[in-house]
């Protein structure tokens, strides 16, 4: 195992496998490893408590049957036929109608593209009432996770339900800390791809390539395997991230440093070199933080229902997360923040509003406002508050108050809101409007900008992945289809062809 700091303390993963490779893996092993880990990281707990605290996350995130709270009748207008269709409540959010049954009993599919109203799983992560503008993570409003939290805290809720105690909190950040160097052979990795390569493009390469490399976290139905994958994924996505920029423009991989936060590790990782002494910017760094927390998750976007159905295949988690990026990566998702910044350079000029919100509107005209409107918040994105309030704060402490895209970010928001067209449809701006000119500011590339979401998104993807493994319900994902093709036909052979 060679994926550690030198410092290895307390690194359970190392540990654990080196006993795996002397014995054969098994129950007294993990049980061993776990222990162990209890003792050096939460000294203040007793070890029954600690069990008891373990057994009591592993119920806070369980997946249990769904409560029946009705019943919808359908009728087959053409028979007269009746069919009974249980309904489901959740905790909040609308009710959702059950057809697992309707194909045996009636011979039909439900026929929905886009999923616009087909809910595909349970969850206990997020919840999004997209006409109120609300979000929470496991509960608690997404402001108040920005405002008074820091993105290891919301890692930590996302993947065990609840917020950590002191303990938690120190364990859960030495462990992520400890897994943030990558693999030295993973560094040669990079090379193989052009130097002017899309950093997205080299994100879904070397993630899907961590599988290669980290055979002993990919057991998917052994759950600590499960947790150290997702360790690794949170911690390493940073350096993978850092990596692919340094690569592009031509200078040395900077090494994670273990004595920095999340955050501020990750901003020395792209700007720091060996050269030079770095000191990340702490307004930047919490900035940064808020970032991070924004996009940790979303309930089930393109990109999660990616991950969970490359998931429901039981395909090991890094080839899934691989998976995620490569749907995040479109410009109708993730891939907005960069197409913004895109789109605000080629609008240039605040005459030139007018003309492009014209264009916006024109059914004949492709062009979209990017950054603007969203399948599910039919009201101002939460994250877009915050995000435009983390904007003005990282461009006072850059002196860049005057920056003239914020200006024309901000004019083009006050013109599409007043406009009908968004007014009726419900077009607000969503979290990728303003997260581009922060990063901008930062000295970020828009390349990088999607990269940075997937740096982000990791978390939610493996939550959202771990909770599709744990729920008893959980199916490989297999949608049916309308089929309008040809029926069936005579084979011609080549010569009787015309
Ligand atoms: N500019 C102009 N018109 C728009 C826009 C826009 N940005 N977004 C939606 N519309 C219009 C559509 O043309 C459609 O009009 P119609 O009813 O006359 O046909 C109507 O609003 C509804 O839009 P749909 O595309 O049907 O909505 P959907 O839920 O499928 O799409 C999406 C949501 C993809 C986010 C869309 O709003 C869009 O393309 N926005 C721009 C890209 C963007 O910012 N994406 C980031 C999303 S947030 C994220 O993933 C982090």
């Amino acid at each position: 195992m060679q994926e550690n700091q030198n410092q290895g303390k307390g690194d359970m993963t190392k540990r654990a496998t080196k006993r795996r490779v002397k014995k054969s893996p098994g129950k007294k092993i993990a049980k061993k490893a776990a222990k162990k880990m209890n003792k050096k990281t939460a000294s203040s707990v007793s070890k029954p408590d600690a069990r008891k605290k373990g057994e009591q996350q592993a119920k806070k995130t369980a997946i249990s049957a769904p409560k029946k709270s009705g019943s919808f009748t359908l009728t087959n207008n053409t028979t007269g036929e009746k069919y009974e269709l249980p309904v489901f409540q959740g905790t909040c959010g609308p009710n959702v109608i059950d057809v697992r049954k309707l194909y045996d009993d009636t011979d039909h599919f439900t026929y929905d593209p886009g999923y616009t109203s087909t809910g595909s799983c349970q969850s206990k992560i997020t919840f999004i009432d997209g006409d109120k503008g609300i979000l929470r993570y496991r509960g608690y409003p997404i402001e108040q996770l920005a405002e008074s939290s820091d993105f290891m805290e919301v890692c930590f809720l996302l993947l065990y339900g609840d917020l950590p105690t002191g303990a938690q909190k120190e364990k859960f950040e030495h462990d992520i800390t400890y897994h943030s160097m990558l693999h030295e052979q993973i560094n040669y990795f990079f090379r193989g791809f052009r130097r002017d390569s899309h950093p997205m493009a080299i994100m879904c390469g070397v993630v899907g390539a961590l599988s290669a490399f980290y055979h002993d976290s990919t057991d998917i139905h052994n759950p600590r395997h499960r947790m150290v994958a997702s360790f690794r994924m949170i911690a390493k996505m940073p350096t993978i991230a850092a990596n692919a920029y340094k690569y592009s423009i031509g200078q040395p991989y900077v090494y994670p440093r273990n004595d920095l936060s999340f955050p501020q590790n990750f901003l020395y990782m792209m700007f720091s070199n060996p050269c030079e002494a770095y000191k990340p910017n702490p307004i930047l760094a919490r900035a940064m933080d808020r970032i991070l927390i924004l996009h940790a998750d979303h309930e089930q976007n393109a990109s999660t229902s990616t991950v969970r159905i490359a998931g429901s295949s039981g395909a090991n988690p890094f080839a899934c997360i691989a998976a995620g990026i490569a749907s995040l990566w479109g410009p109708a998702h993730g891939g907005a923040n960069e197409a913004v910044l895109n789109m605000l350079e080629e609008i240039g000029d605040k005459k030139n509003i007018k003309q492009f919100i014209k264009r916006a509107k024109d059914k004949n005209d492709p062009f979209r406002l990017m950054g603007f409107g969203h399948r599910v918040y039919k009201n101002y994105d939460p994250r877009a508050r915050v995000m435009q309030k983390t904007c003005n704060e990282v461009l006072d402490e850059l002196g860049v108050r005057d920056e003239p895209l914020l200006e024309l970010a901000m004019e083009l928001e006050r013109i599409a809101l007043e406009d009908d067209y968004f007014v009726e449809k419900k077009l607000y701006p969503n979290v990728d409007f303003y997260s581009g000119i922060i990063f901008r500011a930062m000295g970020i590339p828009t390349s990088m900008f999607t990269v940075l979401f997937a740096v982000a998104r990791t978390v939610g993807w493996v939550a959202q992945w771990n909770e599709m493994i744990e729920d008893p319900s959980q199916k490989i994902g297999r949608p049916r289809q309308l089929y309008v093709g040809d029926d069936e036909r005579k084979f011609v052979t080549l010569n009787k062809r015309k």
